[in-house]
């Protein structure tokens, strides 16, 4: 970890302890996780106690304890996109990235998870990367959607 950019990330924030959010998250952002030596870091600066700092991390779904990958495969198992066909496009992700919802690849390159509703239903099955919404696929369409994220 590059103790320079936790600092210059605290320093963006004023080393404000009321900004302690909004640093986790641009941590979160620079790393795709929140490394502990980072944590440490921040406690120290903001004196905060890493309890309080653990406690947020493990609360807010946006933060990972574990590293990522460098894209966030989100795969819709709601009821609209189960009903269209959403398991099968899983099953063909894992097979295509060789990982399990909760899992990521050993290049960093890929995470993957189930998600209950992406909120676009109508666009069932639903398969979201980095935030990009890919409607109407299919088995047959995963791999051409991975291959856009190197
Ligand atoms: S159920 Fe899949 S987007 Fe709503």
């Amino acid at each position: 970890m590059a103790v320079d950019t936790i600092d210059r990330i605290i320093d963006e924030h004023a080393c404000e302890t009321s900004s302690l959010i909004q640093i986790l998250l641009a941590i979160q952002s620079e790393f795709n996780w929140l490394p502990q030596d980072a944590l440490k870091r921040v406690g120290e600066r903001l004196k905060v106690p890493m309890v309080r700092i653990q406690h947020i991390a493990t609360f807010y779904k946006a933060f990972s304890l574990v590293p990522k990958g460098r894209h966030q495969v989100h795969v819709c198992v709601g009821t609209a996109c189960h009903v269209r066909g959403a398991t099968r496009v899983l099953d063909s992700l894992q097979d295509e990235t060789g990982i399990e919802p909760g899992e990521t690849d050993l290049d960093f390159k890929f995470s993957l998870e189930t998600v209950n509703c992406l909120g676009c239903c109508a666009l069932g099955p639903v398969v979201e990367v980095d935030g990009k919404a890919h409607g109407n696929v299919t088995s047959g369409h995963t791999a051409k959607i991975l291959k856009q994220y190197s």
